[in-house]
């Protein structure tokens, strides 16, 4: 099998170098390749690229991530975003070839208090989840065989992320403050992208698997309770750790304005994926715990 992956240095795309290896020859490349463009600002170049490398499974990792700067550049992050993966979705229907693609709890209003399903109406609250929306809608009507996975606050111990900047103040700080009324669940990029290998070998041997899934980390947490499980594994590492543990304050989403606004609840039920490919989401914590031992050596 011949496996074309964008997006090879983003979070997602790193580890999918190390899962989707075992499954076939793969060629990833990166907004950096020169030779076959992968160049997400001009869409239409992707389709000599996916004709070149004639691959029977493209994955896309590569988006416009940042959800502030996508409020002022609205028509960069709907290329990256939404005609880009849309591209992908027309070449991969064009050769018979799968895409693997992802998505976000972005795509919902985040109201109520229960895990959302994948048939549930959405209602994104920010360019980033509307232009996230966009592409799944552009994948759907391709008719190219798919599997659109939606996750939630991606974290990887490769380069910046929460637990990282969170350990940093605490290590310099007396207190801290840190929004305690959104619900989700941190998601490893490594396991994500485990469990898109283990669906993708699914799917190709039962095509009535193509659709959309959810795919997050089990349990559900909400900022606040995520940095002071990460702040007190650390201490408990031996850690030096400054901020005392009930220094570190919940408050709500509306004492750190931003430009894009962020759903309450980003919970997402992961039935639909366990059952249709057997498999198994872990709780969060252990993830997290794994990542800490990762980047603090312990
Ligand atoms: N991060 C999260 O919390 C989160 C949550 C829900 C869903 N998701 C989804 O999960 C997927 C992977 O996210 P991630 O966290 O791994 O993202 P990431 O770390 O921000 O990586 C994004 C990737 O996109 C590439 N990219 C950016 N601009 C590009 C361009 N103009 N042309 C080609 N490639 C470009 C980047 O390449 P360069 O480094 O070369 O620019 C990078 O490889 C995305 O679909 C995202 O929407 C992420």
């Amino acid at each position: 099998m011949k496996i074309l992956l964008f997006g090879r240095n983003g979070q997602v795309g790193w580890e999918l170098q190390r899962a989707l290896a075992p499954l076939g020859e793969l060629v990833a490349l990166d907004s950096d390749s020169t030779t076959l463009s992968a160049d997400f600002t001009r869409p239409e170049s992707l389709r000599d690229t996916v004709r070149s490398v004639k691959p029977d499974l493209i994955v896309n990792a590569a988006a416009h991530t940042a959800v502030d700067k996508a409020e002022s550049e609205p028509d960069l992050a709907r290329l990256l975003n939404a005609m880009a993966p849309g591209v992908l979705a027309e070449e991969a229907a064009r050769s018979g070839a799968w895409l693997l693609h992802y998505s976000t709890d972005y795509v919902f209003d985040g109201s109520g208090d229960q895990p959302r399903d994948e048939d549930a109406p959405t209602g994104p609250l920010s360019v980033y989840g509307r232009t996230k929306l966009e592409g799944e809608a552009l994948i759907r009507a391709s008719g190219c065989r798919h599997l659109v996975l939606r996750t939630s606050w991606v974290y990887a111990a490769r380069g910046g992320n929460f637990a990282k900047t969170m350990l940093k103040l605490a290590a310099e700080r007396d207190k801290l403050t840190v929004i305690d009324d959104q619900f989700g669940a941190p998601t490893g990029a490594d396991l994500l992208a485990d469990v898109s290998a283990h669906a993708v070998r699914e799917a190709l041997r039962e095509p009535a698997l193509s659709g959309t899934y959810h795919a997050v980390a089990g349990g559900e947490t909400t900022w606040w309770a995520y940095a002071r499980f990460v702040i007190e594994h650390a201490r408990a590492l031996g850690q030096p750790i400054k901020v005392a543990p009930d220094a570190i304050v919940p408050v709500p989403t509306t004492d750190f304005p931003t430009p894009a606004a962020r759903p309450r609840n980003s919970r997402l039920s992961t039935q639909r994926l366990q059952q249709a490919f057997g498999l198994r989401l872990p709780p969060w914590q252990q993830g997290v715990e794994r990542m800490l031992s990762e980047v603090l050596g312990r």
